[in-house]
């Protein structure tokens, strides 16, 4: 997020920019991501990037960090309360209900990319403005559909060469078992000597108090009662198979039954990929059943699990893994032309080899020759067109590899075939 010195202004804070050559890289992993998601058939969904606020309030929940103190909230000039999405959960069951997906084939399976917006205190790998790659899929409580999710976001990531990360899991019950799970709790806590906001916060969300990092804390409940101990049969029956097809997947994972998320939406299989190699930031992902969120948005009581995978903390992942993805060169043919009638008739080739599909840059603003060879060079294409005063008389032009310095004169009517015959490796 380096931000040229001498400049007015600057991105806000916490907000990154993606600019070349590192954004190819973002743009590999977000695809990436993506593509495995579309091996899946889940569709593509684009959704609005503000919402009304009463739905990240009521979807997300009230006590949660992201909805009571990181939402980008503010009135329209229609006097409205709208949000910038903090996450794509909600906003997807709105779509749903309201286009009435859910009235279709079921589960639906929907996927989307782009960014999400938290007011938290900016640090490496934690940003302001997020990008997340997520899934949906909706109408179906089959713990082979748990897992399908989970595979995926696990083979997406190990389709970039990612492999320094593991999966926790864990199931956070169902309201069968989860009420009487959480009275359990909260009577051990009130046992504790606690401080105030510790107290407060197991009133409010007694889980969260689990997942407090503080040593005095952490030993003190060490022994408290655990979600996992108390499922209900089906919801244990739920979670055991889960866990089986995730064996048979080879999907390793760790069970974490202090796992406590952010949002207040998720109820059974819930599961975060972990990764070392980043510090305080180390979710890279995260997701997890939400089987009555639907409802309580005024829809059907339909089931829903999905995932939300962090494409800034991916890139950071593949770094500290020394596996920067390159991006492909900014183009693969570069012309250099040798005055103002060559470069006119270069443009028109440009375009020719474009159409042919091949990506292609020109030397513009009458540069020298030595110039435009140093553009070429840089420019990371594999050939270099060069085009003089000669040339255009001959009806010939230079084909020169860049790699190896070799350099011959093909006909002008004959170089979209030459060059893609090249490229192809002819
Ligand atoms: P989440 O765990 O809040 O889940 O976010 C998912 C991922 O987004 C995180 O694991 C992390 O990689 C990335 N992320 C979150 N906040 C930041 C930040 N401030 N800076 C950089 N990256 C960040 C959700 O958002 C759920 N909607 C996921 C889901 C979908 N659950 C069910 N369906």
């Amino acid at each position: 997020m380096s931000k040229p010195s001498n400049s007015a202004f600057s991105a806000p804070k916490g907000v990154p920019d993606y600019v070349p050559p590192a954004s190819a890289e973002f743009v590999a992993v977000r695809d990436g991501l993506t593509r495995a998601a579309r091996l899946a058939g889940y569709g593509h969904i684009e959704l609005p990037i503000f919402e009304d606020t009463g739905l990240f309030a009521r979807g997300v929940g009230e006590s949660t960090d992201v909805v009571s103190k990181e939402m980008y909230t503010f009135a329209d000039r229609g006097d409205r309360s709208v949000t910038l999405r903090p996450e794509g959960t909600a906003g997807v069951m709105r779509a749903v209900i309201e286009h009435g997906l859910d009235r279709g084939q079921l589960p639906v399976k929907l996927s989307y990319s782009g960014p999400f917006f938290r007011y938290e205190r900016p640090q490496a790998g934690r940003y302001r403005q997020l990008q997340q790659v997520g899934v949906e899929a909706i109408g179906v409580d089959d713990p082979a559909l748990d897992a399908e999710v989970i595979a995926i976001a696990d083979a997406g990531f190990r389709s970039l060469g990612l492999d320094g990360f593991r999966l926790e899991i864990t199931s956070l019950g169902d309201d069968t078992c989860r009420p009487q799970y959480r009275e359990l709790l909260q009577e051990f806590l009130f046992t504790l000597d606690l401080d105030e906001d510790t107290r407060r916060r197991a009133e409010i969300n007694p889980l969260r108090v689990l997942d407090d990092k503080r040593p005095h804390i952490k030993e003190m409940t060490a022994n408290a009662p655990l979600m996992l101990d108390h499922l209900s049969e089906e919801a244990k029956a739920h979670f055991d198979e889960v866990l089986a097809h995730l064996d048979a997947l080879g999907v390793p994972y760790t069970i974490n039954p202090r796992m406590v998320r952010g949002l207040d939406y998720y109820t059974k299989t819930t599961f975060e990929f972990v990764h070392d190699g980043l510090g305080a930031q180390s979710g890279i992902g995260g997701g997890g059943r939400y089987d009555g969120l639907m409802e309580q948005l005024g829809g059907q009581a339909l089931s829903g699990i999905g995932f939300g995978l962090g494409v800034d903390r991916t890139v950071l992942a593949l770094e500290a893994e020394g596996k920067a993805i390159a991006g492909p060169a900014r183009c693969e043919v570069f012309g250099v032309p040798l005055g103002d009638e060559a470069k006119a008739k270069l443009v028109v080739i440009a375009a020719q080899l474009r159409a042919a599909g091949i990506r292609v840059d020109i030397a513009y603003g009458g540069r020298g020759v030595k110039g435009a060879m140093k553009a070429a060079d840089r420019s990371g294409a594999r050939l270099a067109l060069v085009l003089g005063e000669r040339d255009l008389a001959d009806g010939v032009i230079g084909v020169k590899d860049l790699s190896t310095g070799d350099q011959r004169q093909v006909p002008v009517a004959s170089v979209v075939a030459e060059v893609g015959s090249v490229l192809a490796g002819g």
